[in-house]
């Protein structure tokens, strides 16, 4: 995208000076994955945060108030402790005085806690959505106060955002659907029966997420989906119940497209009662403690690991960049498919996590050895390369 436009759109929206025009041009095209199954470079994801923190790395957001709002605690550990902590940690190193909630999965209690936020005087509130109206509203009062908003993982459709820091979605979506096709359960076979169990209808990700792995998957010869359901609020609980349907209906399912880690969970749990865990290629997302032991057990074929400082560092740079009167440099746009806004935006790279390369996310840090190595797990820790 332009420049001009980021800063077009941000001041209109802030009331605040530019102060200076930031870096060079940013190129509209999102940082490239290399995809397969056995893992890729971490590389776009650090060219991202570089990107958007400038070479010296952290930013002075001299002190400022920042609101991060999270969506819930239940469907993934993501919002539990991985991003919160990586976005405290950055708040810190920048300089940020960063107020960091979780609305619980209440859109209710998010637009209350963006109120407190507001009227305690942010400068810049970052919101994960838990569905794009609702998210809106928020946005459109921070901008009638001259709040700067920033959409964080999740695209607010409808919304205001100045910017959008995420994970490139669709190619989330590609990864899934190009390391399934190569699970051992599923790999070379003529024909293969698979169900999807996607996210949340309102999440924005869940249809992106289906748009990349569908790309892939509908055009696999012999394969044949049987099923494909949406999953309220990425209910965990109610995903395994949606499976155990699909599968009293159709006992010949050789693959299950999940879009997440969480919902993988009561899937493998219903396939371990009929005695078939392990005997079907089942995905996953976000390189949770279970999703790693469960992949390397054999039961969950792959996971997306998505480092949440590809993440929680660019957006918070921006924070403090907007913050303090500057421009962040993005690397794409987007497009909200409501009202056809391009948004600015700093994507970062997922990677594919199957047994090849399960210790990654640990030996990185971002899944806790100490958890997913305790007890009966120390010994496949050790196995697969956990340092
Ligand atoms: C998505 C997010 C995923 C997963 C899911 C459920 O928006 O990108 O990483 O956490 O929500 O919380």
């Amino acid at each position: 995208m332009r420049k001009g436009a980021l800063s077009a759109a941000v001041f209109a929206a802030s009331g605040v000076m530019a102060l200076a025009a930031c870096g060079s041009s940013s190129s509209s095209s999102s940082p490239s994955a290399t995809a397969g199954g056995g893992g890729t470079s971490a590389g776009g994801t650090t060219s991202a945060t570089s990107s958007a923190a400038g070479a010296s790395g952290t930013v002075d957001g001299k002190g400022a108030k920042v609101g991060i709002i999270l969506p819930d605690r239940t469907t993934s550990n993501r919002w539990i402790s991985t991003d919160p902590d990586a976005l405290a940690a950055r708040c810190k190193a920048d300089n940020l005085d960063c107020d960091i909630q979780n609305a619980n999965n209440s859109a209710t209690t998010m637009a209350t806690q963006a109120d407190t936020m507001m009227n305690n005087g942010v400068k810049v509130l970052m919101l994960v959505n838990l569905d794009s109206a609702s998210a809106a509203k928020i946005e459109q009062k921070a901008k009638s106060k001259g709040i700067i908003t920033i959409d964080y993982d999740r695209l607010t459709l409808g919304g205001d955002a100045s910017l959008y820091v995420s994970f490139d979605n669709v190619k989330v979506g590609e990864l899934q659907g190009q390391t399934l096709v190569q699970c051992p359960q599923v790999k070379g076979k003529s024909s293969v029966n698979y169900v999807e169990l996607n996210g949340a209808p309102t999440d924005n990700n869940a249809t992106l997420f289906a748009q990349g792995y569908n790309s892939v998957l509908s055009k696999q010869p012999g394969w044949k989906k049987l099923a494909d359901q949406s999953i309220a609020n990425w209910d965990n609980t109610q995903a395994g119940i949606t499976f155990t349907s699909m599968y009293q209906k159709n006992p010949d399912i050789q693959a299950v497209m999940v879009a997440n880690d969480g919902m993988a969970g009561p899937v493998i749990a219903d396939l371990a009662k009929q005695k078939k865990a392990g005997a079907v290629a089942v995905s996953g997302q976000d390189a949770t403690v279970e999703g790693l032991q469960r992949i390397m057990q054999g039961t969950q074929c792959f996971t997306i690991y998505k480092p949440s400082v590809g993440e929680a560092n660019p957006a918070v740079d921006a924070a403090a960049k907007f913050a303090t009167g500057q421009l962040p440099t993005t690397t794409a746009t987007v497009t909200d498919t409501e009202t056809g806004r391009k948004v600015p935006a700093i994507l970062a790279t997922p990677i594919a996590i199957t047994q090849a390369n399960v210790a990654l996310p640990i030996n990185d840090g971002y899944t806790p050895k100490a958890t997913t190595c305790a007890n009966t797990f120390a010994e496949l820790c050790t196995k697969f390369g956990v340092k």
